[in-house]
């Protein structure tokens, strides 16, 4: 069984039982967060883009647990430190134990020079998971979905910084997504948004709230 652990913001696992899947730690400093960097469990950690509200606790959870970090070549490059870390380009695939992840494009900035935004479409516990990070709204969401069937769709709605409500609503018909998360938004009051409100705007797909600290059995 498949579970989605939400620790706030853009910060969630994904645990099929045997593997735990990390994404964007962004822990200290993080006003939803609800789990301490020191607690918090990977076998591997899926960055999305170098700005510190997604990888801002990833370099201390990697020296702890001796996790596997992927992301970007630039995003991921820690200095030559002594972590674990996969660089991947948009297009690729790679397998992993417990599936694959590719990564797929995002309109947003890197956060780092020569680096650039992604997302990541994962196959995890039988389950299809697409993770946009921080984007816009975007069209070629319609070639991920054509792609790979995907079951759940995890997407940002805070407006600001990436897409808002009404194109996030437009995202998941693009993306033909069954279920949808809504992440990313009410961190603080620049992204404030009501999740009820998206949840109306969604059509054929159903919209689970997970609240940070919350569960979901995918
Ligand atoms: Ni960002
Ligand atoms: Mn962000």
């Amino acid at each position: 069984m498949l579970k989605f652990n939400y620790y706030g913001h853009a910060c969630f696992q994904l645990d099929d039982g045997k593997y735990k899947v990390l994404f964007d730690p962004f822990l200290t400093g993080n006003p939803a967060a609800t789990i301490k960097p020191d607690k918090v469990e990977a076998d591997y950690i899926l960055i999305t883009h170098a700005h510190g509200d997604h990888c801002g606790d990833a370099y201390e959870i990697l020296e702890r647990t001796g996790a596997t970090a992927v992301g970007i070549p630039e995003v991921t490059d820690f200095g030559g430190a002594n972590v674990k870390a996969v660089g991947m380009n948009l297009g690729g695939t790679l397998k992993l134990l417990f599936g694959f992840v590719r990564m797929v494009p995002a309109l947003h900035s890197a956060g780092v020079g020569g680096g650039t935004p992604c997302g990541y479409v994962v196959s995890i516990g039988g389950k299809i998971i697409y993770f946009a990070g921080d984007t816009c709204l975007f069209s070629d969401m319609k070639l991920i979905g054509e792609r790979d069937k995907i079951d759940y769709a995890i997407l940002p709605i805070g407006d600001h910084f990436t897409m808002g409500i009404e194109d996030a609503a437009k995202a998941v018909e693009f993306l033909g997504a069954k279920n949808v998360i809504p992440v990313h938004y009410n961190t603080w009051d620049v992204i404030k948004q009501d999740p009820e409100e998206f949840k109306k705007l969604v059509k054929n797909a159903a919209v689970h709230i997970v609240k940070p600290g919350e569960s979901l059995e995918m």
